[in-house]
């Protein structure tokens, strides 16, 4: 479910229940004072009643005495004076949401720009955008759906509905991209394998004028990636690579900018197989093509002009009698030679072969990777912070402000040689696990991938999700399960750094 009936309207609709913000001190907003004032001081006689203090995310629900709404709700607008970042407006559509979900099938919300104290008159639509991106939730495999939630249009009454709109529209079609990523990355395992995801791909993308290519296990093999195949062949599901390509700006010669994503439709862990507990996660394995997907389907709704190239790596790593096995040693497509000391550590191997045909195929500029790589991630940055790992510091920095802005957050890592050497093997160019006792698990993983970066020009971060692309807490745009984290990232990072 998702709410997508959002109007900003110049005036109060007099149906449904009326949303008005109280600041901390419980003072109303000025939009909200001035309402009150037409309903003989109703409203902030009741604030006074109800002694509410509109602390961020409070808020209190109360039947209406005038006839024209049914319920009117408080929501906690923070400090007064205090001035929203982007992501704190999108907080406040969250808070709304959580208000007031249960309580009508419609709510008119009270927002001035004087409210909020700020420059830009189309701030409603990060509100609405936050709302909208916290409605959602997967329950299309329940068959009785949750009645609680009532809620289904919400109107924003607002001082510039054009300039709001306007910026609404956009948000809407990148929220569409994140919404196609939280879906296919929460679907299970027997419904999204590669073949599926590929399909999904070019049925999505296709129509919208993005270039769509799906490698076969044949092409790949000719292509020689030996490391992505070692670890699809335990599987019956056979892999993909699917070759994203969005030339937004056809004038220019710009070297494209690239986006690769895991794409482990599940994760067993191969014959080095995992333990029971929590195995059933790694259906979410694909996140970072998850990403990859996502993130193309905002660009082209949006029609940035950039040149964009997006890679999922699709593989299922299975155990079987035909699975790769521990010791066995691979050759990527680069012509380096890995052997395989965990059949687990299977990312790295299909990223290798991934990052490799995108450099040979497109020469970008700068390749950004996505991916649910390591369990030490998780350990290091628990659910808060995605690891960030780049071989530089204009690109790490560019990144981290888009992190900043969206609420996205990273943290950057460490990269060195002391890591590199770890992973050099005796009898092949390298393992695909550190030596024993290094730790550090995150960046032995990057540097591997790094080994994959054929020039050092080239700008290259590596973004680890594993501990981001779920979430039980109240952390993200998203209530709880599958956050999407990477597709609103890198687009306001595309648009900052891009489309100038
Ligand atoms: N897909 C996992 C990493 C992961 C762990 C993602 C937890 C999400 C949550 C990855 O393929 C993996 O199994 N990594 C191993 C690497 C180890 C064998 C070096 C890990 O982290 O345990
Ligand atoms: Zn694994
Ligand atoms: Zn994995």
């Amino acid at each position: 479910m998702v709410i997508r009936d959002i109007y900003f309207l110049e005036n109060i609709q007099k149906t449904g229940s009326l949303v008005v913000g109280v600041y901390e001190d419980g003072t109303l907003t000025p939009s909200a004072a001035k309402l009150d004032k037409n309903l003989n001081g109703e409203i902030s006689k009741k604030v006074k009643k109800l002694a509410f203090k509109g602390k961020l995310s409070n808020s209190e629900a109360f039947a209406a005495e005038n006839e024209t709404f049914h319920k009117i709700i408080l929501v906690g607008f923070g400090e007064q004076g205090k001035k929203f970042s982007n992501f704190e407006f999108e907080q406040l559509g969250a808070a709304i949401l959580k208000a007031s979900q249960c309580q009508d099938s419609e709510i008119s919300v009270l927002l001035s720009q004087d409210d909020t104290n700020v420059v830009s008159n189309s701030f409603p639509a990060l509100v609405a955008f936050g709302l909208m991106l916290k409605s959602w939730n997967f329950d299309k495999y329940k068959s009785k759906k949750d009645e609680k939630n009532k809620l289904k249009r919400v109107n924003f009454v607002v001082t510039d509905v054009e300039t709001t709109q306007a910026a609404f529209n956009e948000l809407k079609k990148l929220s569409d991209g994140i919404f196609l990523t939280r879906e296919v990355v929460s679907e299970p395992a027997n419904v999204i394998y590669p073949e599926s995801l590929a399909n999904t791909a070019m049925d999505e993308l296709k129509a919208l004028g993005v270039d769509v290519q799906i490698l076969t296990k044949k092409d790949m093999t000719e292509l020689d990636m030996g490391a992505l195949l070692g670890v699809a062949q335990g599987s019956v599901n056979e892999p993909r690579l699917v070759v994203l390509h969005w030339h937004g700006n056809q004038n220019s010669n710009e070297k494209p900018i690239a986006v690769v994503g895991k794409g482990v439709t599940f994760d067993s862990g191969g014959i080095s197989i995992k333990p029971d507990e929590g195995m059933y996660e790694m259906r979410y394995d694909m996140a970072g093509a998850g990403v990859v997907l996502g993130l193309l389907k905002a660009a082209a709704l949006n029609k940035l002009p950039v040149n964009l190239v997006g890679i999922m790596a699709l593989v299922e790593n299975m155990p079987s009698g035909s699975a790769q096995r521990p010791g066995d040693i691979v050759k990527s497509m680069s012509g380096q030679t890995i052997e395989i000391m965990s059949t687990d550590a299977e990312g790295r191997l299909i990223l290798a072969d991934a990052l490799w045909y995108v450099q040979e195929k497109y020469q970008p500029s700068t390749i950004i990777d996505l991916a649910t790589l390591t369990g030490a991630i998780v350990v290091a940055l628990g659910h808060e912070f995605a690891g960030l790992f780049s071989n530089n510091d204009t690109l790490a920095d560019q990144i981290k402000a888009s992190a900043e802005e969206t609420g996205e957050k990273v943290w950057r890592m460490p990269l060195s040689k002391h890591f590199d050497e770890s992973i050099n093997s005796d009898i092949a160019d390298m393992m695909n696990l550190s030596k024993p006792g290094t730790r550090a698990g995150g960046t032995t993983a990057a540097q591997f991938l790094k080994r994959f970066i054929k020039d050092s020009d080239t700008q290259w971060a590596h973004i680890d999700i594993a501990g981001v692309e779920t979430t039980k807490d109240d952390l993200f745009m998203c209530s709880h399960g599958v956050t999407g984290f990477g597709v609103h990232l890198l687009y306001d990072f595309l648009k900052k750094t891009r489309c100038k």
